[in-house]
């Protein structure tokens, strides 16, 4: 194991900027689930699926596995600044096993004007369709209709591909963070 510094950004978006946002429709056979309760084992299983071979399963070990992925979705859902609202399961409809869950995000609120999106993660065989973007956008309109005016996110640098979709979508590094973590070397 080796000690390892992961810089990461927090970004931050202005959310009165964001329900004026025209962002496309969900491809054809994708649905969005809003939150209750029972949905938290199916959040948790794919949040698994979408970090296991992930950058960000180095920098939070919870990530790389499945009973790390359940005990965090549980802790995120009972905390008493959890935001429903901006809490989403994408699904896609597969004719042998009807609705299947590929893609989650959650909200948590940060004082009384912050969300704090959680954990965005599409599964593998889904991504780049739409559903990363369409999952945040919900996000962060459940946030402004639970009265937060901006919304933040913290991402590792190295994850170019998320950095470039945040930036897309309007959100601006405000801050870099560094995070230890021990990493298996190799060789
Ligand atoms: C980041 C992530 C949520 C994007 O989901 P998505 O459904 O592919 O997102 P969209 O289709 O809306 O947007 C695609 C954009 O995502 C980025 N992207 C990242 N990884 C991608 C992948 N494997 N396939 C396609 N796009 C990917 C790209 O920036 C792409 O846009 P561009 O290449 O046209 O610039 C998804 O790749 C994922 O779950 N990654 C692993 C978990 C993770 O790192 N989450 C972010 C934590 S901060």
């Amino acid at each position: 194991m080796g000690i390892t510094y992961f810089k990461r950004y927090r970004m931050q978006i202005d959310l009165t900027d964001v329900v004026r946002r025209n962002v496309p429709p969900l491809a054809e056979g994708y649905r969005l689930v809003a939150w209750s309760e029972p949905l938290w084992a199916k959040h948790a299983e794919v949040k698994f699926l979408s970090f296991q071979y992930e950058l960000d399963a180095h920098v939070f070990p919870c990530l790389g596995n499945r009973d790390g992925c359940r005990r965090l979705m549980q802790d995120i859902c009972s905390r008493w600044n959890f935001v429903p609202q901006a809490t989403w399961l994408a699904e896609h409809y597969d004719p042998h096993h009807g609705w299947q869950p590929c893609g989650t995000v959650q909200g948590i609120a940060d004082g009384q004007e912050c969300g704090a999106i959680q954990n965005l993660g599409v599964t593998p065989a889904h991504r780049g369709r739409g559903l990363g973007t369409r999952l945040l956008f919900e996000a962060l309109c459940g946030f402004w209709q639970a009265g937060l005016k901006e919304a933040y996110l913290e991402v590792t640098v190295q994850n170019t591909g998320a950095v470039r979709l945040y930036e897309r979508f309007g959100f601006r590094p405000v801050r870099t963070l560094y995070r230890v973590a021990d990493v298996a070397t190799v060789g």
